[in-house]
């Protein structure tokens, strides 16, 4: 294969800079064309495809965002769409492709895979929700981020007498939360993947400020998280172009519940983008550099349809047709986890 195809799609994510790189050096390495394109598979249609060249890749395995840019899109949505794709692809005489992404991506990948063209997926997403793999890039770095957050904000909760609210990324699952939670030493992290009542929150504060005779408390809370009586849902929130709600405003609905049921002072901090635009902390950028450069062998070994997903210490190919359409949840073993500490 003489011009392999690199494209990022989906949210962006730390190390992911760091994924195109090595696949670029695996190509000049090898007499290969690594061939961009730009603004994803939007851009793949409008034509925003060229060679990257050398200096493209050179000092960004420390950066965050992703060369390439990158969006969300309806392309794939349509039975007809693969086949639109290849066609874009074979223009560019692209002979391979590797999909730098979370589950969106993937399922464009695995749909192009399925429709004869030669595809590895790399997995992407600080949201860590994609199944056969045990970190997803960018997922360790936004925790970094989200732990230093709390430890910050735990001096200002101290100081004021406050309930910090902290809401973090997390549409569906609640990875982030969880893990800078146990991290970051909060007193609650609420997810959506387990349901939980404001009754049972106003207790555990209530027992930890009138009978612990703590001052202060940390509560994690994700996006996607609501109380089992939907109490906390901000409703007036507009949709993405897929369609997809956007969220922001349940930790806002947190604290204002926290100060009318137990009148402690709460405030909220939404940490949003930040989470995705930090610089690629180690781990992030040698996870990227592994799972690349395996990505980039088993496109030319003549494979197709596989993730490149890290399993224990290896990195593994995985059949994308057993991973599309599943999200990977925080389990209860480790949820409980970041409950101990309450
Ligand atoms: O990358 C996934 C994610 O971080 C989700 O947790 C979040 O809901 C979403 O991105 C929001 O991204 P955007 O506003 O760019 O669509």
């Amino acid at each position: 294969m003489k011009r392999v195809g690199i494209i990022t799609s989906g949210g962006d994510a730390p190390g992911t800079n760091a994924c195109i790189r090595t696949i670029a050096r695996r190509c000049f390495l090898d007499g290969v064309t690594p061939v961009g394109i730009f603004d994803a598979w939007d851009g793949l249609l409008a034509g925003e495809v060229r060679d990257i060249t050398r200096a493209d890749v050179s000092g960004i395995v420390q950066t965050a965002g992703t060369l390439l840019r990158s969006s969300r899109s309806r392309l794939f949505l349509n039975p007809g769409d693969p086949q639109i794709a290849v066609a874009a692809l074979r223009k560019h005489a692209i002979e391979g492709l590797v999909v730098i992404g979370g589950n969106g991506s993937q399922t464009a990948a695995h749909l192009l895979a399925q429709a004869g063209f030669p595809v590895i997926g790399v997995p992407k997403t600080i949201d860590n929700d994609l199944e056969g793999t045990e970190f997803t890039i960018g997922f360790l770095t936004a925790a970094e981020m989200v732990t230093h957050a709390l430890d910050n904000l735990r001096a200002t909760a101290y100081s004021h007498n406050r309930v910090m609210v902290v809401e973090v990324m997390g549409r569906s699952v609640g990875w982030i939360a969880v893990e800078a939670a146990i991290a970051g030493g909060a007193d609650l992290a609420l997810i959506p993947e387990f349901a939980f009542s404001l009754d049972e929150i106003c207790a555990k504060l209530k027992t930890r400020h009138e009978v612990h005779k703590r001052n202060y408390s940390i509560a994690v809370i994700a996006e996607g998280a609501l109380d089992a009586q939907g109490l906390l849902d901000p409703q007036s929130t507009g949709a993405d172009k897929l369609g997809r709600r956007k969220l922001g405003g349940v930790g806002e609905n947190l604290a204002r519940e926290i100060e009318t049921r137990l009148g402690y002072d709460a405030r909220c901090t939404t940490l949003g983008y930040l989470q995705r635009s930090a610089a690629p902390c180690a781990v992030d950028r040698i996870l990227a550099t592994r799972v690349s450069d395996r990505a980039y062998d088993l496109l030319q070994e003549g494979q197709s349809g596989l993730l490149a997903g890290l399993q224990g210490t290896k990195v593994v190919p995985v059949r994308l047709a057993d991973i599309v359409g599943k999200t990977k949840k925080v389990t209860a073993d480790y949820y409980r986890l970041a409950q101990v500490f309450g």
